[in-house]
């Protein structure tokens, strides 16, 4: 694997579930491909679960870790080209990445979208020049559009917890939430779901209010309904998450009553185990009594994204 940016990257993802899950199982057994290589991270934007499984990860792999917070720490970065630099923009990223690329055998890259210009965010314009000039494999810490290590995280979850045989009832159940938060993790997510619903690993429904429709570029297969009862019925899984409008981009709009997961809604489910990438805004995204109750799985999905970056990194260091 060169680069770990969508689905799109994997060969085959139920063998990368299979990687994780027996690193789960022996973490320590590859040490030996990460001597003498180096991880570097950058973030432009904060992260706690993202940050410390990488940090874990490379560490078990035997690597070298350098973390570069960019947004904090950083030269303030000019991404476009043919500018005369006499604003507040100090470096160019032709220059920043390749530097990076200079110290770093991997480089992981978290880059939040503005919310201002769907084009632009979609466009991925950042990421892609980074890929370009730092000349080193990339591993998305989370881009624009999408969290493809959350989304390989939240598979390895469902995999490993299903034992019912057959196929689960996998939904992605839109929440409230104060602010304009991102498409990426919806996107990735449903991007992940509809690649394994392909490869008959499960049914995907997403159930959302009018308005927050998400890209179609991310939903093939998907059965999308506006009727959340109607999704809850029968689930197996429930992944809730808020995103903002794509359609009115970047925009939080109105939405009817009973939208956040309580257990009265959970009673309509199959006892659904409940899924959230964390962070989450107690009693507005989704109740305390889920997250405090036995159906939650969000803990062991946040633990479960030390493996899915081991798996993906031991794939990286196998073809340096
Ligand atoms: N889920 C997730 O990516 O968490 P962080 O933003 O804390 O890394």
């Amino acid at each position: 694997m060169n680069q770990f940016t969508s689905v799109n990257d994997v060969q085959d993802i139920g063998q990368l579930v299979k990687d994780a899950l027996a690193l789960k199982e022996n973490p320590y057994a590859h040490q030996h491909l990460g001597k003498n290589k180096t991880l570097g991270l950058v973030f432009l934007n904060p992260s706690l679960r993202t940050r410390l499984s990488a940090q874990k990860a490379a560490l078990n792999l035997g690597m070298n870790v350098m973390v570069m917070n960019m947004d904090k720490e950083g030269w303030a970065l000019e991404t476009q080209d043919g500018v005369v630099m006499n604003g507040t923009t100090v470096e160019h990223i032709r220059e920043a990445a390749a530097v990076m690329g200079q110290y770093c055998d991997v480089l992981g890259l978290r880059s939040f979208p503005k919310l201002l210009n769907r084009d632009e965010d979609y466009n991925e314009d950042f990421f892609n020049k980074f890929i370009k000039y730092c000349k080193v494999p990339v591993v998305s810490l989370e881009s624009a559009t999408r969290h493809p290590l959350q989304s390989l995280a939240d598979l390895v979850t469902i995999k490993e917890t299903w034992k019912a045989g057959g196929k689960p009832k996998v939904v992605l159940a839109w929440a409230p939430h104060i602010k304009a938060l991102p498409q990426a993790v919806p996107n990735s997510f449903a991007e992940w779901m509809c690649k394994a619903q392909e490869e008959g690993m499960l049914d995907f429904t997403i159930a959302q209010p009018k308005g927050y429709e998400l890209s179609e570029d991310f939903t093939p297969g998907a059965n999308i309904t506006y009727n959340l009862d109607e999704a809850l019925a029968g689930a197996d899984y429930i992944y809730v998450k808020n995103w903002s409008s794509y359609k009115e981009y970047g925009k939080v709009l109105t939405y009817p009553e009973g939208w956040m997961l309580n257990n009265d809604k959970l009673k309509e489910t199959n006892d659904a185990k409940v899924m959230h990438c964390l962070p989450v805004r107690r009693d507005l995204e989704l109740s305390s009594e889920i997250l405090d109750g036995p159906n939650s799985l969000v803990i062991h999905e946040a633990g479960n994204r030390l493996w899915a970056a081991q798996a993906v990194l031991k794939q990286m260091l196998e073809k340096l």
